[in-house]
Formats: structure tokens, C-alpha cells, sequence
């Protein structure tokens, strides 16, 4: 939790984007308007100047798992070669949007277009293509247990590479140094390693085939807050590095800050707003303000909120 968020200039980025208003629908919570004006902060809606080429497009996602819509009406941009961070209470559909992004989860309407091209209609050739540019960061760091790290490291090269075992290794090698581990944990086995460590070998691996576009869903959760700082600054010198575009599912706002270029709060089944973060903050919105500076204060509510409904119920009136 931050009481005092970190002041941050965002770089020249795509301008904030505004959809227009927030829709109302019987199944979404009801929100109570804001009343009291706040300051001529407001901008008036606008869509993005693209200062750089879209790289996916989601647009007018509808998806659902069963009677639970986790989607409607869904827009998202990833601009090529920004770090793009996507912020949203717990359960809302980061992971489901981020892997929608790179085909692994269809939508049940709507479309994605990657550099123009419908993923749904992408043969599977161009889903090979498609698949050897973009890595993804699991949120749960996904490892076999039964590898050793080098395999768990090198298994994308294995698998789709005909390099040969020392170049793999050497690859591997690298990749661990990136993210500040010894060559001695190549022969380890993830059950040796600490919690830490294994999200840094996931980010390793992640960046060894080289791809063009990465995912980290989560990558910090659970994590101390030295860990936590020490992964921030690695996906900011991965990205420099490697001059990816990211995106990064994140509930931690010191983070966020510190490496976007632009931020989106997942918010009533849509990303109703993305852009730096001063932009966002400018916006003055009681519904993502949450997120921009305490996004625990919601589930504190929610909770006392909760926990009131649940004291009016057990109330008995008095016996006479
Ligand atoms: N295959 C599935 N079948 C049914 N429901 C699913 C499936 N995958 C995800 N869900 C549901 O979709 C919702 C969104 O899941 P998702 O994992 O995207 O949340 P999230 O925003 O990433 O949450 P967190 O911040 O906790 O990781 C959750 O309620 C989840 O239970
Ligand atoms: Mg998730």
C-alpha cells in the first residue's frame, strides 16, 4: 500500500483513452454517481493519437465462463515497444485479456488483431510465427519440478531450435545473468530454489528465445519488497534490453509506476481508460482513482462494507 504514490514522469507515450462514459447494465454493480464536481481536471472524451503502430488490438470483446461475464465490449491497445500496465482487483480478467492478447484464450465475440491480422483467422502457420514472438511470464512461475533449471530455462530452444546443447546452455547462462543469478543454478532443481528465485528463473526463461513481446502476468506477487523492487528494475532492463513491448498485470503500484509508459485499470468487465499515469490521475475518476493510489482502499471498503450487511443480519430484535 502506498500513502504517498511516487511521483513519476511518464515518457511521451499514446495519449490517454477515454471511452465514452461508463455504461450501465443490469448485471453491473451499481455505482453511485459522482456528485460533488472535482476540479476542471476532467478531459473531455478523445481517442488515442497513435504516436506509434498498435501492436494487438482487442476490440468489442464479449467473454464469459458460464453465467460469469468476465467481458462486454472490451477494448484494449498494445502499442509497439511500450511497456503497457494493467491494473484491476483480483478476479476481474487481467490474465484472461493478456493471454486473449496473444491468442492462448479466445473471446466468444469480438476481435484481435495482431499487426493488422485477425489471430482468429491466422492460420497455424502464422500462429507459429505469432507464438515464437510473444513469451509469457505465468502468474504461478510454472516450472517442472522434475528439470533442472537449464531444462526449465532452455526448453523453448530445445523445443523449437535446432542449437545445439552448449549454445543452449551458454543462452541459458545469459539469460540467468540478466536476472542476477550464478551459472551454478543451471544444475539445480526448482525445488532448491527459493520462491525469489524461481520467479527470476521464469523471467529468465521468458527472455531466452529473444521474443518481441512479453507478458508478465503477476510477476511479483507474494514476493518481499527488496524482491519486488529488484524484479521491477529487471523488466525495465529486460525491456531496454531486449527493446520488447510488454505488458505487465501488476498489483503493485510502485512498480507500475516506475517502469510503464501507460497505464489501463480493468474495471466494470472493461479497461474504460488507458494512458500515463499523470493523465489517468488528471481523469479524477472516484472508479479508478482506487487503483492510482490505494487499491487496497476498495477491498477495505467492500469488506466493512460486507461485514456490516453481515452484523445487520445477525441482529435479533430485543426480547421484551
Ligand atoms: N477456464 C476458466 N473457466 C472458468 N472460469 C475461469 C477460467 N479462467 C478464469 N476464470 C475466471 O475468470 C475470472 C477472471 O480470471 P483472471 O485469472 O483473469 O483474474 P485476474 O484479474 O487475473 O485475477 P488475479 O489478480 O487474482 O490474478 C475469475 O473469476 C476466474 O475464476
Ligand atoms: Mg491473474
Amino acid at each position: 500500500m502506498l500513502s504517498t504514490p511516487p511521483r513519476w514522469a511518464p515518457p511521451e507515450g499514446a495519449p490517454v483513452k477515454r471511452r465514452g462514459g461508463l455504461p450501465t447494465r443490469s448485471h453491473a454493480t451499481a455505482r453511485a454517481p459522482s456528485t460533488a464536481p472535482r476540479g476542471p481536471s476532467k478531459q473531455p472524451p478523445q481517442e488515442p493519437k497513435a504516436t506509434r503502430e498498435p501492436l494487438i488490438e482487442l476490440s468489442g470483446i464479449y467473454k464469459a465462463f458460464g453465467e460469469q461475464v468476465i467481458f462486454e465490449d472490451m477494448d484494449l491497445t498494445i502499442y509497439e515497444g511500450e511497456l503497457l500496465s494493467i491494473l484491476g482487483e483480483s478476479g476481474t480478467g487481467k490474465s484472461i485479456a493478456s493471454k486473449m492478447a496473444v491468442g492462448l484464450v479466445q473471446p466468444d465475440d469480438g476481435q484481435v488483431l495482431f499487426r493488422g491480422r485477425d489471430v482468429l483467422e491466422m492460420d497455424r502457420d502464422e500462429l507459429r510465427k505469432l507464438r515464437k514472438e510473444v513469451s509469457y511470464v505465468f502468474q504461478e512461475d510454472a516450472l517442472f519440478d522434475s528439470m533442472t533449471i537449464l531444462e526449465n530455462v532452455g526448453y523453448g530452444l530445445y523445443e523449437h531450435t535446432r542449437m545445439s546443447d552448449d549454445e543452449i546452455r551458454e543462452r541459458a547462462r545469459r539469460s540467468l545473468e540478466v536476472v542476477g543469478l550464478e551459472e551454478r543454478v543451471l544444475d539445480l532443481m526448482p525445488a532448491n530454489l527459493s520462491g525469489g528465485m524461481r520467479k527470476r528463473v521464469g523471467l529468465a526463461r521468458a527472455v531466452v528465445t529473444e521474443p518481441k513481446i512479453v507478458l508478465f502476468d503477476d510477476p511479483t506477487r507474494g514476493l518481499d519488497p527488496q524482491s519486488i523492487t529488484r524484479i521491477g528494475r529487471m523488466i525495465a532492463d529486460l525491456r531496454e534490453r531486449f527493446k520488447i513491448t510488454a505488458v505487465l498485470i501488476t498489483h503493485d503500484l510502485r512498480t507500475a509506476f516506475a517502469v510503464s509508459d501507460r497505464l489501463t485499470v480493468l474495471h466494470d468487465h472493461k479497461f474504460p481508460y488507458s494512458g500515463t499515469l499523470d493523465e489517468l490521475r488528471a481523469l479524477d475518476d472516484p472508479a479508478i482513482n482506487d487503483f492510482l493510489y490505494d487499491p487496497d482502499a476498495a477491498m477495505r471498503r467492500r469488506w466493512a462494507e460486507a461485514d456490516a450487511r453481515h452484523a445487520a443480519a445477525r441482529m435479533v430484535p430485543p426480547v421484551e
